[in-house]
């Protein structure tokens, strides 16, 4: 029996350098894409999933996080005098229940494997969910619910992945596989930014990992790897050599939002999936073309 997947670590401490100025005093993962913050869509996905507590890794400045995951009196008050019950359904949709979401500062970005192990004591000793925050992915099912799916099946840790775009695995965290049959497949290893013609396989790492309890204590005493900072992947790499790890070929499409042109498509292909705006964002963007 596998312990159930019930807290999601998001760490959205960056400096979120790719999409300055606007990251300066607004955090780079409350952007809007269409008419929410890049986090909203994320937490949706976390509870479709079955997450029951959410985990933020901020860090200085970025209070606004958890402003908006709370209640806003001044502005329910103005939209329920005025009878605007959708807007004050859309803006109550996010709110937690009390005691559902904790933020931990991690005081100084020094990499990705830092802020997960901020987060050590509150996840304390079961498997978790990691949520890159940026990156956002299109899907029918729910990315991290496709990756719970695949969790119950064979247990250990899993990395979701998906195809790189031709001739950029090199751009990216590209894992090794014991052999390929279908979407799920062990893995023997990961590699940040392959050299190009060395990449062990076009799938990248595209932010959604279940990892188990283990890797804080690797994390722990763990050197700075690739550019000064504390990788998560290397830490995984290490757990590998104890723990199954396994790729999940995931069903969708990942937008790196913390990246211009990743915001922009992002926002272009969450208006057209949208039933209410479809038709109006392609007649603007016909316009435009
Ligand atoms: P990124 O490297 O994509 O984010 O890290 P960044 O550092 O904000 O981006 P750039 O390169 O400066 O534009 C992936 C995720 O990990 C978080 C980031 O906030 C982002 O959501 N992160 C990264 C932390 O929380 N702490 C860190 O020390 C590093």
């Amino acid at each position: 029996m596998t312990k159930r997947v019930r807290k999601a670590v998001l760490p959205v401490a960056g400096l979120g350098t790719r999409v300055l100025p606007g990251a300066k005093t607004t955090p780079k993962n409350m952007l809007n894409v269409v008419d929410r913050p890049i986090l909203s869509y994320i937490v949706e996905e976390a509870r479709a999933a079955g997450i029951e507590h959410f985990v933020f890794i901020v860090g200085r400045g970025q209070n606004a996080i958890e402003d908006y995951f709370d209640s806003s009196p001044e502005i329910e008050q103005a939209l329920e005098a005025k009878k605007k019950t959708s807007i004050l359904e859309e803006v109550r949709r996010d709110l937690p229940q009390p005691g559902e979401m904790s933020f931990i500062r991690q005081m100084a970005p020094l990499g990705l494997g830092h802020a997960v192990w901020c987060a050590r004591d509150v996840i304390g000793d079961e498997p978790f969910a990691v949520m890159l925050p940026d990156m956002l992915m299109a899907t029918e099912r729910p990315a991290l619910a496709q990756a719970v799916d695949a969790y119950e099946k064979v247990g250990g840790n899993i990395v979701v992945v998906e195809p790189a775009p031709e001739g950029e695995a090199h751009k990216y965290g590209i894992v090794a596989l014991d052999g390929q049959d279908g979407r799920l497949n062990r893995m023997t290893g990961m590699v940040e930014k392959p050299a190009p013609g060395t990449e062990p396989s076009n799938l990248f790492i595209s932010g959604r990992y279940i990892l188990q309890p283990e890797i804080f204590n690797i994390l722990e005493t763990q050197e700075r790897g690739a550019g000064g900072e504390i990788q998560l992947t290397d830490g995984m790499a290490n757990l590998m050599a104890k723990q199954d790890f396994h790729a999940l070929e995931y069903e969708g499409v990942t937008y790196d939002c913390g990246d211009k042109i990743g915001l922009l498509r992002a926002n272009v292909a969450f208006a057209l999936r949208r039933p209410d705006l479809a038709d109006a964002a392609r007649q603007a963007i016909q316009e435009l073309l």
